[in-house]
C-alpha cells in the first residue's frame, strides 16, 4: 500500500469558483478516489489562499475585515466543491496558524543558511491609499510607443515589456492619485543558488511532464534570478519574523505562504486525527528523510508552473524538508471553442452550473476530456449534452434499466447462479487492468474510451439475445434470467470503473445491487445467486432547455454580481485566466461608436528605433491614405502585409507617438507576448466599406 499526498492549488479568497477551475479539482478529485479504490491510503488536501493585497481591497470595498472576507469566501468555495462532490480530506485556508508556523519555519531556515537577502527597491506608491502598487494598480503611458492607458508591466498595443516607473503620465487605478517614486527594503530569496539543484530536480523521476520541463529549460537558459518575498505594509498576510527594528512592517508576499498552505492543511488533518485509527504522521510525509517512503504531489494549472517547479522545491530543498514526488500541470478550460466569455453566457459560475445541471455530467465530461498532457480542453456545450445522454444514459444505465425489471419481476431479484458467459465477463474484467493504469497515469479520456467499448460490448450481446423477445417465448426461464444476469454483472464492472468520476451515481448504483463495495478489487467476485434491488432511474438525459437556461443565468448572474477581482500579485486564477475576462459591459451605442473599415496596405515599414512596431500606410478610401503604427514587428516582415486587405478602427482619436501620429489601428488577434495574426479580409472585400 502506497502511501499518498495529493493537493490542487488552493483557490484565492476573493472570487467564486467557476468551470474553469472546476477542471483542476474534479481531475485531482478523479485522480485520488481511483488512488484510493486501488487500496493505497491517499490523503488529498486543499485550502483557501487567503493572503495578498487583493483579498485586503476587495474586504475594503465589501466593509468588512479581510478575515471576515476570507471566511465567508471559504463557506462558499466549501459549499461549492461539496456540490460537485470534490471530496477532500482537508480543506482549510493559507490564514492558520499551521501556515504562520510552517513558513516563518521555512524562512528562518532559509535565513539561516544564507539563502536570502535584502536589497533596497525604488516602487510606485500611492500617497492617498498609502500603499505600493503592485503593476496592475497603475496605468499609464506606454514608453515605448506612447499608447494611453496601459497596465505597469507591458502594453497591449505595441507589446514592449517594461517596469511600472518607465510608465509616463503614471496614475494608481485605485485613487487616481500620481504615484510617487518611493525606496523600500525588501527580502529576496536567493533562487540562482539553486540552479544545479534544481536542473537535476525538474529532469529526474518523472517528476514533472516532458513540456513542462522543456520550459524550464527555457527558464533555465534566460537565467534565474533572486526573488522578492517581501511586501510593506498594509498588506494582508504575515509579517516577517526577526526584521530589524527599523524595518518592522514587512510582510511575506503571498506566493510566498500559498505552497506551504499545503503543508499547513496537512498538519491541520495529522492534528485532526491524532489518536484515532487513521492518525497521519506529519513528518513521514515531510521529513527530507522520509522522502522515499511517502509520495507527494502537486496538481496545478499551467500557468503556475513557475511557482512549482523552481520557487516551491529550491524553498524546500533550502529548509531540508522533501520535495514533491511530482507536479502536474492541465491547460485551461475553454468553453465553446473560446476562452470563457461574461457576455456570451459561458463563464460559468460552479454554483449557476449547479442550479441546471447534475455535476456528474460535468465531471464525465471533463474525465473524457483530460489526459496527462498540458493541453486546454474544450467544453462544447453541444458535444457535452450528446456524449452525457449517448455514453450515460444511453449506453451504460441503460444496460441495468433493460435487464433489471426481468430479475426482479420474475425472479424475485435473483440474478443466475452460474455465469452464462465466463469469457465476456472475463474480458471486461481484465479490460479492468488497462483502465486502473490508464487512472493512474491520468490518462483519463483513454480510461473513459475503455470503459465504453465494454458498454457497447454488454449493449451488443443483450441486443442479440434480446430478453424481451424471449421472455416472450416458452421454455426460456433460465436463458432470460442468464442473459439479465450476465448484464447486470457487466454493469457492476462498470460501476467499479466509473466510481471514481461519478461517486453519487455509482452509490447509488450500488444500493440497487446490493453490493457494498466498489473497491477496484471488487470487480473479481461475480455476482452469482445474488439478490438485487429494484432498479431506479439512475441518471436523467440532459434537456438542450436546462444548458441555455444556464447560459442565460450565467450572463444575468454576472451582470447582476461583481466579479472576483484577481489577485494583485499574479496575473490569473488557478486554472484559467478568463479571469481577465472584461467585467464591463458596453451597450450596442458604445459598440456603435466604433468605426471599422476595410483597409488596403499600400505600404508597410519597420520603424527606425522602434523594434516592436511596423508603420502602415493604409487606403481607407478617404482622400488621404492614414498612417497607422501598430506593434506587431515581432511577428510579421513588412512584405508580408503589403496589398493585403486589413481591417482599421477609423474613429480612434489620433495618437502622438514618438515616431509620428498613428491615425487609427489595424486589428489582429493573439497575445502580443506569444503571437499576433493580423486580421486580413478577402479581396472581394470594397476599401472603405464599414464593417457592421
Ligand atoms: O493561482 C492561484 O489561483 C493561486 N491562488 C494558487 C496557489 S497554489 C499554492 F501555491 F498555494
Ligand atoms: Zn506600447
Amino acid at each position: 500500500m502506497r502511501e499518498i499526498l495529493v493537493t490542487s492549488a488552493l483557490p484565492y479568497a476573493n472570487g467564486y469558483i467557476h468551470l474553469g477551475h472546476l477542471v483542476e479539482y474534479i481531475q485531482t478529485d478523479i485522480w485520488v478516489r481511483s488512488l484510493k479504490a486501488q487500496g493505497h491510503q491517499v490523503t488529498y488536501v486543499c485550502a483557501d489562499d487567503a493572503h495578498g493585497t487583493a483579498i485586503m481591497l476587495k474586504a475594503e470595498d465589501n466593509g468588512v475585515t479581510p478575515e471576515e472576507q476570507i471566511a465567508s469566501v471559504k463557506a462558499s468555495h466549501e459549499a461549492d466543491f461539496d456540490k460537485f462532490l470534490i471530496d477532500f480530506d482537508n480543506y482549510h485556508t493559507t490564514h492558520s496558524e499551521e501556515n504562520k508556523h510552517f513558513s516563518e519555519l521555512i524562512y528562518r531556515r532559509l535565513n539561516n543558511a544564507g539563502h536570502i537577502s535584502t536589497k533596497d527597491v525604488e516602487q510606485l506608491f500611492d500617497p492617498e491609499k498609502q500603499l505600493f502598487l503592485a503593476d496592475r494598480f497603475v496605468k499609464g503611458e506606454c514608453p515605448e510607443c506612447d499608447a494611453a492607458d496601459q497596465y505597469g508591466d507591458n502594453c497591449e498595443v505595441c507589446g514592449t515589456t517594461y517596469d511600472a516607473t518607465e510608465l509616463k503620465n503614471p496614475y494608481s487605478t485605485l485613487s487616481d492619485a500620481t504615484p510617487v517614486l518611493r525606496t523600500s527594503k525588501h527580502y529576496f530569496f536567493d533562487l540562482p543558488e539553486f540552479e544545479q539543484f534544481l536542473k537535476s530536480w525538474t529532469r529526474s523521476d518523472n517528476r514533472l511532464q516532458v513540456s513542462v520541463a522543456n520550459k524550464l529549460q527555457e527558464w533555465f537558459d534566460a537565467g534565474l534570478t533572486s526573488w522578492d518575498i517581501s511586501r510593506d505594509a498594509p498588506y494582508f498576510g504575515f509579517q516577517i519574523p526577526d526584521t530589524s527594528s527599523d524595518e518592522p512592517d514587512k510582510y511575506f508576499y503571498v506566493w510566498l505562504d500559498a505552497p506551504v498552505g499545503y503543508m499547513a492543511s496537512f498538519k491541520n488533518l495529522c492534528d485532526k486525527r491524532a489518536g484515532t485509527e487513521n492518525a497521519l504522521d506529519f513528518d513521514r510525509y515531510w521529513a527530507q528523510e522520509n522522502e522515499n517512503k511517502t509520495e507527494v504531489y502537486h496538481i496545478i494549472g499551467k500557468d503556475i508552473v513557475y511557482f512549482h517547479a523552481l520557487f516551491w522545491p529550491a524553498m524546500l530543498s533550502g529548509s531540508e524538508l522533501r520535495t514533491p514526488t511530482g507536479v502536474f500541470a492541465h491547460g485551461f478550460l475553454m468553453v465553446n471553442g473560446e476562452k470563457m466569455s461574461k457576455s456570451r453566457g459561458t463563464f460559468i459560475k460552479a454554483e449557476t452550473y449547479a442550479k441546471h445541471l447534475h455535476p456528474e455530467y460535468l465531471r464525465y465530461y471533463f474525465a473524457s476530456k483530460l489526459s496527462d498532457k498540458v493541453e486546454d480542453i474544450n467544453l462544447d456545450l453541444e458535444d457535452f449534452m450528446q456524449k452525457v445522454n449517448s455514453d450515460l444514459v444511453g449506453k451504460v444505465v441503460n444496460i441495468a434499466s433493460r435487464s433489471a425489471g426481468f430479475i426482479v419481476k420474475k425472479y424475485d431479484g435473483m440474478l443466475s447462479e452460474v455465469c452464462a458467459e465466463p469469457k465476456l465477463l472475463e474480458d471486461i474484467t481484465k479490460t479492468g487492468d488497462e483502465i486502473a493504469a490508464a487512472y493512474e497515469n491520468r490518462e483519463f479520456s483513454l480510461a473513459m474510451r475503455l470503459i465504453m467499448q465494454c458498454a457497447d460490448k454488454a449493449n451488443e450481446y443483450i441486443d442479440g439475445k434480446k430478453p424481451w423477445a424471449l421472455a416472450k417465448q416458452e421454455g426460456t426461464e433460465q436463458e432470460v434470467q442468464d442473459v439479465c444476469s450476465v448484464a447486470i454483472n457487466i454493469f457492476r464492472q462498470l460501476m467499479v470503473y466509473l466510481a471514481p468520476v461519478l461517486p453519487e451515481l455509482t452509490a447509488n448504483a450500488k444500493d440497487f445491487l446490493n453490493i457494498d463495495d466498489l473497491s477496484f478489487s471488487s470487480r473479481n467476485q461475480w455476482l452469482l445467486g445474488h439478490k438485487i434491488n429494484k432498479f431506479k432511474p439512475l441518471m436523467q438525459r440532459i434537456e438542450e432547455k436546462d444548458l441555455a437556461a444556464m447560459v442565460e443565468d450565467s450572463k444575468a448572474s454576472l451582470a447582476q454580481t461583481d466579479t472576483p477581482a484577481a489577485n494583485a500579485n499574479t496575473k490569473s486564477a488557478t486554472t484559467t485566466d478568463n479571469d481577465a475576462e472584461p467585467t464591463d459591459y458596453i451597450s450596442i451605442d458604445d459598440f456603435s461608436k466604433v468605426e471599422m473599415k476595410v483597409a488596403h496596405v499600400v505600404a508597410c515599414n519597420h520603424v527606425e528605433g522602434a523594434d516592436k512596431l511596423l508603420q502602415f500606410t493604409l487606403d481607407v478610401g478617404e482622400e488621404k491614405p492614414r498612417n497607422v503604427f501598430s506593434g506587431i514587428r515581432k511577428f510579421y516582415e513588412p512584405e508580408q502585409l503589403v496589398d493585403k486587405k486589413v481591417v482599421c478602427v477609423t474613429n480612434l482619436a489620433p495618437r502622438k507617438m514618438k515616431f509620428g501620429v498613428s491615425e487609427g489601428m489595424v486589428l489582429s488577434t493573439g497575445d502580443p507576448k506569444t503571437g499576433l495574426t493580423v486580421v486580413t479580409l478577402p479581396d472581394a472585400c470594397v476599401v472603405g466599406d464599414v464593417l457592421a
